[in-house]
């Protein structure tokens, strides 16, 4: 899309702490309607990114806009046209989520009259009626979860960072706020949703961003990048120690299998399906290893960061925890 349309736009945007290099070279762009998926898992950076473009956190480099205003220079602005449920909660645990919602109402001047309207409409839409009238601090997970979104979502914000919204949430629950993400981009509404789920990030992003260790590792449309990482992996079991190792020489680093010295499991990323797979157990078996088990499935979102990352940044980890 065009830089002029954009509502969101983050261009090489850097954040360390200490020796950790949280974020390293991030951009995107979020035009009105439009949904990025931050997909990443564990550590790689996702609440990070999105404390920076949310001005929650300091800048190291690069830069980043809301509507147009620089989020560096002029965060008060940026506030006023961005609404952000993160994964700590700006939620009073002493009031109510009706409370709560009118604070949030006030803190936004919203008017008195449009005000309680908007917040029962998200209160029947998230499904927050059984609560709305407990303390926050009795809520389960997943009900602080669903009053956090519809705390971003109060002052009708044009710009939404959602992080993380459906973690612990039950599948219902993430229904009806997949549900509330679309009606909002259908409104308009320029929205980034972290993930740790590749099935949300398919079923919600018009692109996703995958970040890993703070750099995107891949980037493109739900179909372009399924062409990419949907493949099947062969799961294979070996029955002894010898057979593993010699299993490992015969594969290779070419087929990028992750192995697991202590279960004695190979996992093959494989492109041809069934036919491909065959080729692999009877090349293995020709070799001398005896295999106990195997299973051909579909591939977790593991899988899809083994195969983006490869199999050598793995034992680097392994070597440096
Ligand atoms: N305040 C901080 N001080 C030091 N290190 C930090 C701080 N905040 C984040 N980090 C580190 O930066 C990296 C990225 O963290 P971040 O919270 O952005 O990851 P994430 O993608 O949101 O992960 P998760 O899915 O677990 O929420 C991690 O290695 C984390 O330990
Ligand atoms: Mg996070």
């Amino acid at each position: 899309m065009r830089t002029s349309d954009a509502v969101i736009a983050v261009q090489h945007l850097r954040k360390s702490f200490g020796s950790v290099e949280a974020v390293k070279d991030v951009s995107f762009e979020v035009g009105p309607g439009q949904v990025l998926g931050l997909l990443g898992p564990n550590g790689a950076g996702k609440t990070t990114t999105i404390n920076m473009v949310s001005t929650l956190l300091k800048i190291d480099g690069g830069e980043a806009t809301v509507g147009g205003f620089d989020v560096r220079t002029q965060p008060e602005v940026v506030r006023q046209l961005i609404g952000v449920a993160g994964q700590s909660a700006a939620v009073d645990e002493k009031l109510t989520a009706r409370e709560n919602l009118e604070l949030f109402g006030r803190l936004y001047k919203i008017p008195r009259g449009k005000r309680s309207a908007r917040i029962e409409e998200l209160i029947k839409q998230l499904d927050l009626g059984a609560f709305a009238d407990r303390p926050a601090s009795t809520y389960s997970g997943g009900e602080r979860r669903r009053l956090d979104v519809v705390a971003a979502l109060v002052a009708d914000p044009p710009a939404v960072f959602l992080d993380e919204p459906t973690t612990g949430l039950d599948p219902r629950s993430r229904s009806e706020l997949w549900g509330t993400v679309r009606s909002l981009a259908s409104n308009g509404v320029a929205i980034v949703l972290s993930t740790q789920y590749l099935e949300e990030a398919d079923r919600l992003a018009d692109e996703i961003l995958v970040i890993d260790r703070g750099e995107i590792v891949a980037q493109g449309t739900p179909e372009t990048l399924k062409q990419d990482l949907e493949r099947d992996v062969l799961e294979i079991q070996v029955g002894d120690r010898n057979g593993f190792e010699r299993a490992r020489e015969l594969l290779g680093p070419d087929a990028n299998p992750a192995t697991d010295a202590e279960t004695l499991r190979i996992d093959i990323p494989v492109h041809g399906g069934a036919d491909r797979s065959l080729a692999l157990l009877r090349q293995l078996q020709d070799g001398g290893v005896s295999i106990s088990n195997f299973q051909l499935r579909q591939p977790t979102l593991d899988d899809v960061f083994l195969a983006l990352t490869g199999p050598s940044s793995m034992e680097a980890e392994e070597i440096t925890t």
